[in-house]
């Protein structure tokens, strides 16, 4: 048996009947629960893991709130969510070559490939019967797992910011730039304007942007985040300066400011993991060829928009779930040079890991949260530690 939190359908009814259905009054923290669980027995490619610190997700957020879908109802009235963790291998199957005990790993939440490599479903979220790692210990498959880059200079918190968000920056990178440059080839235009909008997937996407030579500009409520993107190079501007695009006169003035900033040009590149409200500024500031790039529906699961508008200033959205395993090791290897991961000032203990994602929540957050699950470390991470 392990400690391991879970999120129940009975649960989600209770809180949704304390608040009387109404969202935002909703507290996650009455909904992730300490559990236990069983661990399943371990196979010849499995590999048994002590989990050392995991952080927090927005799915997770969304599973407890069950605003797109009641992910708990659907999986059978119970999930144990968690699919970013940092871990140390404790044990292996037989049929286990590239892991050993007392490695040091990173998760991805590919839960199953499709034939192409991406994610059919995302595990310890829509996978059947996939366990998450929000608990002390685990049991995975030898293909879940990727050795962490200990040596990549980054502390311990900051490698457990990225095993999740890292690999979607990756992907919504990758793509953006590839329909970008369908359209428009580096001969003609190699600098880019690249605009990203609050969070911590956005962050690392414009890490990637600066890092490649382009032009980056991050839109974000937070200061401390934006302060933190500035010393790496990456432009700011407030979000609360247009009231976070409440009305459609704070998007024309957000849409003024980033023309005025890139010379009438506009972003090439936008990355939106949000929607809502912040999907129209984003539309807006895109320039001629623009692409604007999601993964995510925080605020608004639907979009609409003007096909004309669209077709006659050649724009394209493109929508992407998560990266396939060979591009989650590619993010990897950046870590430490390309992603520099903003971190909550908290460092929160496993037994606050409800008031993290309730914190999460309510947006009171400087950077992105970490939750420290074991109390030992291995020896090999005490150094990053800091
Ligand atoms: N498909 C995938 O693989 C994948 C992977 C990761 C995340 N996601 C999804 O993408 C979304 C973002 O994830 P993330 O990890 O980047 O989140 P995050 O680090 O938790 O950041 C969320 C951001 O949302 C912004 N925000 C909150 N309330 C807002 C509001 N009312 N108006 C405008 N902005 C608001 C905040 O930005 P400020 O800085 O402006 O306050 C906050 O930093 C989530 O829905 C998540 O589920 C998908």
């Amino acid at each position: 048996m392990t400690r391991a939190y879970s999120i129940s359908a009975e649960t989600i009814a209770q809180e949704n009947q304390r608040v009387g259905g109404d969202l935002e009054k909703f507290d996650v923290s009455r909904v992730i629960q300490l559990d236990e669980l069983e661990l399943r027995e371990m196979g010849s490619r499995d590999v048994h893991l002590r989990v050392l610190v995991v952080s927090a997700e927005h799915n997770v957020d969304h599973a407890a709130l069950a605003d797109t879908m009641n992910i708990a109802d659907v999986r059978g009235g119970k999930i144990y969510p968690g699919n970013s963790a940092v871990a140390e291998v404790l044990a292996v199957g037989g049929e286990v070559t590239r892991f050993s005990a007392g490695d040091v790993v990173i998760t991805h939440c590919n839960g199953e490939p499709d034939p192409h490599g991406y994610p059919l479903r995302i595990w310890a979220y829509d996978q059947p019967d996939s366990v998450g790692w929000y608990s002390e210990e685990a049991v995975v498959g030898d293909w879940q797992i990727l050795p962490a880059p200990l040596d990549c200079g980054l502390n311990l918190w900051e490698l457990a910011a990225l095993p999740l968000r890292a690999p979607t920056a990756h992907h919504l990178w990758r793509r953006g730039l590839g329909i970008f440059r369908v359209k428009v080839p580096r001969e003609k235009l190699a600098r880019l304007n690249v605009l990203g909008f609050g969070g911590g997937v956005s962050e690392l996407f414009l890490m990637l942007a600066q890092h490649e030579g382009h032009r980056a500009i991050f839109c974000s409520g937070n200061a401390e985040r934006r302060k933190h993107l500035e010393g790496e190079g990456i432009e700011g501007i407030d979000q609360n300066q247009f009231n976070r695009f409440a009305g459609r006169d704070d998007v024309k003035a957000f849409n003024k400011q980033l023309k005025q900033m890139t010379g009438g040009e506009g972003a090439h590149i936008v990355c939106d993991m949000l929607r809502g409200r912040v999907y129209p500024a984003g539309l807006a500031a895109l320039s001629r060829m623009g692409v604007n790039v999601s993964a995510g529906w925080q605020l608004d699961a639907g979009v609409q928009y003007n096909s004309a508008n669209l077709s006659v200033r050649q724009i394209t959205l493109d929508h992407i779930h998560f990266e396939t395993i060979e591009g989650c090791a590619a993010a990897t290897a950046l870590y430490g040079r390309v992603f520099k991961p903003t971190v909550h000032r908290e460092i929160y203990a496993f037994d606050d890991l409800p008031r993290a994602l309730q914190e999460m929540h309510r947006n009171e957050q400087t950077g992105i949260p970490i939750v420290r699950v074991a109390d030992e470390m291995p020896a090999k991470v005490e150094p990053l530690l800091s």
